[in-house]
C-alpha cells in the first residue's frame, strides 16, 4: 500500500496536459470482444483500472500490447464468455462486459457485483433492459448467468438514467435484430465517446449525448482506430486544487463544454475561467466563496467531483451546502478532512454534507477510502500548512496516472512511498 507524503502551502500553478478518461476507456475496451479485428485505442490513460480492464480482455483470449498511452487489441482464440471473479472483485466497471459478451457469443457468465466503497451498486436496470431484449437471466448467490441466441431491439426506458447501464445496453444492441431506443438516458460525455467508437466498427448508433439514443443492429462489424476523450474529472480536480491554493492554471487538450457543470461552480466561487477549443485556464481569486452544490446526472454536477468540491469549500469564505445524490456512502473523506482542521457537519444519512470555511487546514496523517474522495485529500494537504501523509494510494491510482508527478510538476511538494 502505497502513501503520499505532501508538505502543504505552495501554490498550484502551470500548464499541464490531461490525459484520457477512465469512464471512457473502460466502456470502449469493453466493446472490443464485440467482433474480430484489430484495434488501437489512443490515449489510453495509464491507470489500474485500465490494467485491470487489459487482464479481463487477456482472459477472453485476446493479445494486448500497451505502451505510450495506445493499445493495441487482436483476439487469438474464441472466449468462453466468463470472466473470472477476481478480475471482477477488483473492478465494479467489469459488469461492462456484459452487453459485448451477450451480443457477440451468446452467453456471459459474471460476477454479481454486490456493493463497493460507494454504498450499494445494483444492477437491476442493466438486467431488465437485458431481459426485454430477450436475454435469459439467471441470478444465482455469487453470479449472473446472461444467455440469448439472439438479442432483439426494443424501446427501453430507463427507471434512472445510469451510466453503465446506457452503455452495455449500447453494446448490446449494435448487434441485435432491429433497433432500440434507450430513452431516459445517460448523456454524460462518455457516452458520445463510446458511440462514436461503436460508429467507427460499423455500428448505427445515433442521438448519444442526448437523452433518447437509437441504436439500429447491424450484421457485421470491424476493428476500429479511436483517440479516447480526455478526462473531465481529472481536469476538474486539478482546476479545484488551484483554485484552492490561489494558483492559475491552464489545462491543454479537454474540450471545454464538457466541463461546463464544473467552471460554473469554480466561477460561482469566484474564480475566472477562459476557455479556448481545447484549453482552459483558471485564475483564482484571492479567497474563494462559499457555494452549494447538488450531485446530478450529467449536465448536471458530477458526483465523481464532489469530494474535491468539498475539499476546496472547506477553505471557502462563508457556509456551503454539497447534496449528494447520486450514492450513498460517498462522503468518506469527511472525517479524514475534519482531521486536517476542516469544519464539516453531516446531516441526516450522511449525504447531505455543511461546510463552514476555515482560513487553513493543518497538515495531518490521513486515509483514502475511494478514489474521487482520495484525490481531495491530496488536495487538501496540499493546501494546508505543515506535513500530511494520505494513506491508501491504490484508490486514487485507479483513476489518476501518477498524480503525485503532475502535481509535482504544478508546484507542490509531494512524495510517493510504497
Ligand atoms: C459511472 C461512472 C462513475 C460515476 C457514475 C455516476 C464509470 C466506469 N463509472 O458509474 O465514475 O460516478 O457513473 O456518474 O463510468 N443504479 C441502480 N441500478 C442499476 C444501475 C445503477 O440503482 O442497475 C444506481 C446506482 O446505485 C447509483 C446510480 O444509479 O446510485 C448511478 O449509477 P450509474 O450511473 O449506473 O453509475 P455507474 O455506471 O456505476
Amino acid at each position: 500500500m502505497g502513501k503520499y507524503i505532501i508538505r502543504g502551502g505552495r501554490r498550484i500553478s502551470g500548464t499541464i496536459t490531461v490525459d484520457g478518461a477512465k469512464n471512457a476507456v473502460l466502456p470502449i475496451l469493453a466493446a472490443i470482444p464485440l467482433c474480430d479485428g484489430k484495434f488501437v485505442v489512443r490515449n489510453c490513460p495509464d491507470i489500474s483500472d485500465t490494467h485491470i480492464t487489459i487482464e479481463i480482455l487477456k482472459s477472453l483470449c485476446y493479445e494486448i500490447n500497451f505502451d505510450k498511452k495506445t493499445l493495441t487489441a487482436v483476439r487469438t482464440k474464441d472466449s468462453t464468455g466468463c470472466v473470472p471473479d477476481t478480475l471482477v472483485d477488483k473492478m465494479r466497471s467489469s459488469i461492462i462486459f456484459m452487453g459485448s459478451l451477450l451480443a457477440s457469443g451468446g452467453f456471459v457468465e459474471i460476477g454479481y457485483p454486490g456493493g463497493c466503497e460507494l454504498g450499494k451498486r445494483p444492477i437491476d436496470i442493466h438486467l431488465a433492459a437485458f431481459r426485454k431484449m430477450g436475454a435469459k437471466i439467471t441470478e444465482r448467490e455469487k453470479t449472473v448467468i446472461c444467455e440469448a441466441k439472439k438479442l432483439k431491439g426494443c424501446d427501453i426506458t430507463l427507471d434512472f438514467p445510469s451510466v453503465g447501464a446506457t452503455e452495455n445496453i449500447m453494446l448490446a444492441a449494435v448487434r441485435a435484430e432491429g433497433t432500440t431506443t434507450i430513452k431516459n438516458a445517460a448523456r454524460e460525455p462518455e457516452i458520445r465517446d463510446l458511440a462514436e467508437f461503436l460508429n467507427k466498427m460499423g455500428a448505427n448508433v445515433s442521438g448519444a449525448g442526448e437523452s433518447e439514443i437509437k441504436i439500429c443492429g447491424v450484421k457485421k462489424l470491424c476493428g476500429a482506430e479511436h483517440t479516447v476523450l480526455s478526462d473531465r474529472i481529472v481536469a476538474g480536480t486539478f482546476l479545484a486544487a488551484a483554485a484552492m491554493t490561489g494558483g492559475e492554471i491552464t489545462l491543454q487538450n479537454v474540450i471545454p463544454s464538457d466541463l461546463n457543470p464544473i467552471c460554473a461552480s469554480l466561477a460561482q466561487s469566484g474564480c475566472i475561467i477562459k476557455g479556448d477549443a481545447n484549453s482552459v485556464t483558471l485564475h483564482a481569486p484571492e479567497r474563494l466563496s462559499a457555494i452549494d452544490i447538488i450531485t446530478e446526472p450529467h449536465p448536471g454536477f458530477p458526483t465523481d467531483m464532489q469530494a474535491q468540491m468539498c475539499a476546496m469549500l472547506s477553505v471557502a469564505d462563508g457556509f456551503s451546502v454539497i447534496d449528494e445524490r447520486i450514492f450513498s456512502a460517498r462522503n468518506k473523506h469527511i472525517p479524514e478532512l475534519i482531521k486536517m482542521g476542516a469544519d464539516i457537519k453531516m446531516w441526516g444519512n450522511g449525504t447531505v454534507s455543511t461546510i463552514r470555511g476555515v482560513d487553513s487546514l493543518h497538515g495531518a496523517e490521513v486515509s483514502a477510502r475511494d478514489l474521487r474522495g482520495g484525490a481531495a485529500l491530496i488536495m487538501a494537504a496540499i493546501a494546508a500548512k505543515g506535513e500530511s501523509i494520505v494513506k491508501n494510494s491504490e484508490y486514487v491510482e485507479r483513476g489518476y496516472s501518477k498524480i503525485e508527478e503532475m502535481f509535482r510538476s504544478l508546484g507542490a511538494d509531494i512524495d510517493y512511498q510504497q
